[in-house]
């Protein structure tokens, strides 16, 4: 149960005495008051957010009508619709997670404002997703009930689901509260699989996958799709990562070698389990892929990653073999690399003064 004063605290907390000044504010446990988002501390939040409203798209502008000719009338292979069908299996739910994450967790921890504001932007993102998700699935006319079971459903999902959901839980329980060095630590590494493992490698092969159909012409719209959220959640891995850094750079008794070594092997778990869902979603090789390149890709990932936090990589001499991806996240709207259709979306287009 919230109580209701807790929670106000909690959003606003007593100002300190006098105006807001910018090298008292703080990503976590900060004093000042949660309302004045200026004076800016953490302007890197700011460029984000901003950065992120230059990325705004809608699900709809995007023409579906190939993707459902392509898809009714066989023109893809049993293997390349089961890639599709496990994608949004995962997918459907994954943003409905990230999304309440954020605002039902993240968020009220969180004592910056600019940093609260990129959350808020991020939250509408991870809408739009799941409107993207949704929007597929009713385009081709898929089985709702399966598609939107599969967390559950099917193990390969259900396993990377339940890897998270303890630390989604814990970051949501009304009565965990930061202030603590254990305390801090569950919030800090609940950040970290958040944007690091989930939004930074859980996502990777399905990218791909579904990005790779789009490279050969094969559903387009979907592809297109996909690369709009591929770049938005690359805008979130990005921001997430900053935000860790920050709170390590404020808070650097947190990160203590135990804490390092519990965090190298969340993510040694985790490669795992991506590279089952790998192996669960491609039996066979398919449009040029096979799990095993996975194995490889995703402990190039994870180095990444665990380099983006300053931890050492796992992985020494992990090749990229796909280096296409980093084109697909430097996309700009203009350049419309599949070739379908985008209309303008209405921008105050409801607005008349008539
Ligand atoms: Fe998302
Ligand atoms: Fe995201």
């Amino acid at each position: 149960m919230l109580h209701f004063e807790e929670e106000t605290r909690a959003a606003t907390p007593a100002p300190a005495a006098g105006r807001v000044n910018a090298v008292d504010k703080r990503v976590i446990n900060g004093a000042t008051d949660v309302n004045q988002l200026v004076p800016f501390a953490h302007k890197w939040a700011w460029d984000k957010y901003l950065a992120q409203c230059a990325n705004h798209w809608m699900p709809q502008e995007i023409n579906m009508q190939r993707d459902i000719e392509q898809w009714k009338t066989g023109q893809l292979s049993s293997d390349e619709m089961r890639i599709v069908k496990r994608n949004l299996g995962f997918f459907t739910t994954a943003d409905s997670l990230a999304a309440n994450n954020i605002v039902l967790g993240t968020y009220r921890h969180i004592t910056s404002p600019e940093c609260r504001q990129f959350l808020l932007r991020q939250a509408f993102d991870e809408a739009i997703h799941t409107h993207a998700y949704q929007y597929i699935v009713e385009s081709l006319g898929l089985d709702e009930g399966e598609v939107f079971n599969a967390y559950h459903e099917i193990g390969s999902i259900r396993a990377k689901d339940e890897f998270l959901i303890p630390f989604i839980d814990t970051l949501c329980d009304p009565a965990f509260k930061t202030g603590t060095q254990h305390a801090d630590q569950q919030l800090l590494k609940s950040l970290i699989v958040f944007a690091c493992i989930m939004e930074g490698l859980f996502f990777y092969v399905g990218f791909v996958q579904i990005l790779a159909l789009g490279r050969q012409n094969k559903m387009t719209g979907a592809a297109e799709q996909y690369q709009y959220i591929l770049r938005d959640e690359s805008m979130h891995c990005n921001f997430g990562i900053d935000l860790i850094n920050q709170i390590k750079l404020e808070n650097p008794q947190l990160w203590t070698e135990p804490f390092k070594q519990e965090l190298l092997g969340l993510f040694r778990q985790a490669v795992e389990l991506e590279y089952a869902y790998a192996e669960d979603t491609m039996p066979r090789g398919v449009l040029g892929l096979n799990a095993p390149m996975f194995k490889e890709y995703l402990r190039f990932i994870a180095n990444r990653r665990l380099q983006q936090i300053g931890l050492n990589p796992l992985y020494p001499n992990a090749n990229n073999p796909f280096p296409w991806m980093s084109e697909m996240i430097d996309l700009k709207k203009e350049k419309n690399f599949f070739e379908t259709r985008v209309t303008e979306y209405q921008t105050g287009g409801a607005l008349s003064w008539d």
